[in-house]
């Protein structure tokens, strides 16, 4: 009763003749409620399995996940097959208002044996087919934060048998925003390297002189080789360091 009230109650006439054929079942697709992070990035989301949803009045059929642009859904057409030029991920949202992906049989879609399971679907997963017009029914990832709206629709033989209801309209994460966080972050740390980098490069010269000096003087009273100049040598080497400190200053 509370179905297609996302549009489709504005259109009941034209969801007749589907009504007829396919069989509604009562269930909506929703976003996966997991404690895993990333559900939702720019390109992909995450959706719960429809898991114990059809039943083995479908154990022929095909379940595919049909991914629209909310525009579509109230004039969405069941009839329209899989990997026709107005179902076609390369051609969406613009020749083509909704995309059928992820097709699989009943057997893949089991009643949770476990409370534990992982079952979940990630939509837009598939990179390497988002270009390739060979492979229309390709889970690509999307192009702009949408909003979209999805069901699953069982085919048998390419003709619906049944199908869930819509999904609420889901919207992807802004690029736009995620890019200028990281941004902000990355100019955060970069700053910070740049400036250990610096501090520990100038570190380094002053130890390197350091350690010249050591080796400069070290090998001089080395050759006058007298325990009582020993406590000369620290002298010198103290005034050189101060000396090659203040050299250093000025340079930057
Ligand atoms: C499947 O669902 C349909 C409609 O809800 C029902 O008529 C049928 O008896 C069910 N079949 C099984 C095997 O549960
Ligand atoms: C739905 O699509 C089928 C197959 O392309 C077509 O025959 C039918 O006329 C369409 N129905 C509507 C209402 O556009
Ligand atoms: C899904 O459909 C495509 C195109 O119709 C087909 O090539 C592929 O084998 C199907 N995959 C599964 C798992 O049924």
């Amino acid at each position: 009763p509370l179905r297609g009230c996302t549009g489709g109650c504005l259109y009941p006439l034209l969801h007749l003749p589907w009504l007829l054929t396919t069989e509604e079942i009562p269930y909506t697709p929703v976003p996966a409620s997991s404690s895993l992070g990333g559900l939702t990035t720019t390109s992909t989301f995450l959706l719960e399995q429809p898991r114990c949803v059809f039943n083995n009045t479908y154990a022929n059929a095909i379940i595919w996940l049909v991914v629209a642009i909310p525009e579509a859904v109230p004039t969405f057409n069941n009839s329209v097959g899989p990997g026709t030029p107005e179902r076609a991920f390369q051609g969406f949202p613009t020749s083509a208002p909704a995309y059928m992906t992820l097709n699989t049989t009943l057997d893949n879609y089991p009643c949770p044996t476990s409370t534990g399971e992982i079952t979940v679907l990630r939509v837009g997963s598939e990179t390497s087919c988002a270009n390739d017009p060979t492979r229309p029914t390709c889970n690509g990832p999307l192009s702009s934060p949408g909003p979209y709206q999805v069901k699953f629709l069982a085919l048998e033989d390419s003709k619906p048998v049944a199908e869930t209801f819509w999904s609420k309209p889901i919207t992807l994460k802004k690029a736009k925003q995620l890019s200028s966080i990281s941004t902000m972050g990355d100019g955060h740390s970069a700053g910070m390297i740049a400036l250990t980098t610096i501090l520990s490069i100038l570190f380094a010269i002053l130890l390197a002189g350091l350690l010249a000096m050591l080796v400069f003087y070290g090998s001089d009273t080395c050759g006058g080789s007298s325990s009582f100049r020993k406590p000369e040598a620290v002298m010198v080497q103290r005034y050189n360091t101060h000396h090659v400190y203040d050299q250093t200053a000025p340079r930057l």
